[in-house]
């Protein structure tokens, strides 16, 4: 998720009605045990190889170190079962990342750029319980799990005029409150309508289930055997919410549409229902303490691949060769290139945004389609206010102002005002424990001004950070998708951000893309064994 403060949302789903929470852990076992064991072992090919392997990865945020982390572990399974040298059938992977560092969307900045200071995410900034390999990942890399814990001091719901909905400081109040405006059949439907797709959606985790339905061709393939396709991506959230899942109005454009906004800065009738339903999967938000960027980089130094920082790829150049493709990888740092081919191109990173030569694009079995992404406005500041001033709002000196807001368009489509000018406000706790610097995060799709950051704080702030990224793509509702081999050998890691597009999605891509070249490359089986582990592609240790 690229921004989540919706596990705040959790008091309204949980704390009313108390039934345990969205069962993630449940594991549909039954379902999975008509499934056969497939006895993968290494093919011919694995033992007759020439010479290692060698993979060119370009982008090292999640997909890309995700692609990195699974290749080099499929490699040590296959050396270990032909008991041949480690680097014998693969040999180096080279990662090109034209930005300074490792983790593309997820990225951290201490404030004052003072590395005492609290690690604040400036994008990607949370996960949540069924995001299994970036939970697996904290723990692998040694890494401390911390809860985002922004929900202290309430949340609100602005429409752009006045709060919808304010939640206080005794939860028991919140739960009345909530009960008294949603009602309580809306939350226990959503529950119920997002605790299904996250329940097919931990298939991907399930090793005989992977096993049984082996490496997949097509993001629509992958989708429609998940349960999670045309279903879900060829309705708006608010259709979908409203006609299948039946929730009220005012559940679906206040809640609900304060979710799709902060998530993927989207309105419920301009996002999928899958896009809608990630965004309100919320149970056991996560983040990792000093910046989830760690999981990635600890998957690239797994690898042991060679990475390049600061490299952009600009050309790709398939050969002509009998039996296997071949290309040769140029980058801005002419140094670097020479005319050693690479077997195998992960592609991760967003095709339009590289500035690869369309000569490629001529090749590829269909086109990429064009993906507009969302232009995401973070200003980050620190602040010797605790809140928000409620002169900001309208209101009186001594109203109460929660510290997380997100907002509603539900007002400015009824009537015609305009809609709110940014989609979450956000007090994210002391830089320091005990300094009174309180660091805040705003998202807009317009840049905000300095004069709106001193009517919000009414002081200049201590601090300031603008940053705009092109952050998720549009979730339009679609049933096609991005080519996942545009051309034999080169992977496009990015084609399933138009499905679901998030921290953990980007490392399950840089996964299924491994298991079609490791299927192709040593006959290595993905998931492999029924009580194995999704991380492994053998159960023998
Ligand atoms: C699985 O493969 C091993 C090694 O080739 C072989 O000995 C064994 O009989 C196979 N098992 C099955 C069920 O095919
Ligand atoms: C290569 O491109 C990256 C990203 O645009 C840039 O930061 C870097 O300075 C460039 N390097 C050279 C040697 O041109
Ligand atoms: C994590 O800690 C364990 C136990 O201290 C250690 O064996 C392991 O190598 C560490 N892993 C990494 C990636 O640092």
């Amino acid at each position: 998720m690229f921004f989540s403060i919706l596990f705040l949302l959790s008091i309204f789903l949980l704390q009313p009605f108390h039934s345990s929470a969205i069962p993630f852990l449940s594991k549909q076992e039954d379902n999975f045990a008509i499934y056969q064991n497939i006895n993968h072992t290494v093919s011919n090919d694995g033992k007759l190889q020439s010479r290692p392997k060698r993979v060119a990865i370009v982008g090292a945020g999640a997909s890309g170190s995700a692609a990195a982390f699974f290749l080099k572990r499929a490699a040590r399974t296959v050396e270990a079962r032909l008991g041949v040298e480690e680097g014998s059938r693969l040999g180096e992977i080279v990662v090109f990342e034209k930005e300074g560092y490792v983790g593309g969307r997820t990225t951290t900045i201490h404030p004052h750029s003072d590395p005492r200071l609290r690690a604040q995410e400036l994008g990607g900034s949370i996960f949540v319980e069924a995001n299994r390999n970036m939970m697996k990942g904290v723990e692998y890399f040694n890494l401390t799990l911390i809860n985002p814990d922004m929900a202290e001091s309430g949340i609100g719901i602005w429409d752009g005029e006045k709060f919808l909905f304010k939640t206080s400081a005794s939860s028991w109040i919140d739960s009345a409150k909530a009960l008294w405006r949603y009602g309580p059949l809306s939350p226990y439907r959503t529950k119920s309508a997002v605790a299904k797709l996250v329940n097919n959606f931990l298939k991907l985790y399930d090793p005989s289930y992977l096993s049984q339905r082996g490496p997949v061709g097509s993001i629509s393939d992958l989708a429609e055997d998940l349960g999670l396709g045309n279903e879900y991506t060829t309705r708006t959230g608010k259709d979908w919410a409203k006609n299948v899942v039946g929730v009220n109005q005012k559940w679906l454009g206040e809640i609900w549409e304060g979710s799709t906004r902060v998530n993927y800065a989207s309105d419920m009738d301009h996002i999928h229902a899958l896009g809608a339903g990630v965004s309100m999967a919320a149970g056991g938000a996560s983040q990792v303490e000093g910046g989830n960027w760690q999981i990635f980089r600890g998957m690239l130094d797994d690898s042991k691949a060679k990475l390049h920082l600061g490299t952009e790829v600009s050309e790709i150049i398939p050969l002509d060769s009998k039996d296997s493709p071949q290309f040769i990888v140029r980058s801005n740092k002419t140094q670097l290139n020479d005319d050693e081919p690479f077997d195998a191109v992960f592609f991760a990173a967003p095709w339009h945004s590289s500035p690869i030569s369309k000569k490629l694009a001529a090749n590829f079995v269909s086109p990429i389609p064009h993906q507009p992404y969302v232009r995401l406005h973070v200003t980050y500041f620190t602040t010797t206010q605790p809140h928000p001033l409620p002169s900001f709002f309208g209101l009186s000196e001594d109203s109460y102002i929660p510290n997380a807001i997100l907002t509603s368009g539900l007002t400015s489509r009824i009537q015609s005002i305009p809609p709110p000018r940014f989609q979450s406000i956000s007090w994210h706790g002391e830089v320091l424990p005990g300094s009174g610097e309180y660091a805040v995060k705003i998202f807009s799709l317009t840049r905000l001004s300095d004069r709106f950051i001193h009517k919000l704080i009414g002081e200049e702030s201590g601090w300031l950070v603008r940053k705009e990224w092109d952050s998720y793509p549009k979730l339009k509702t679609t049933s096609s998708y991005a080519p996942v081999e545009p051309i034999k050998g080169l992977h496009y890691l990015a084609a399933q951000e138009a499905w679901i597009s998030t921290m953990e999605t980007q490392t399950v891509s840089g996964r299924e893309a491994v298991a079609r070249l490791v299927n192709e490359w040593w006959g290595l089986g993905l998931g492999e064994c029924e009580n194995g582990d999704s991380w492994d592609w053998t159960c023998s240790n």
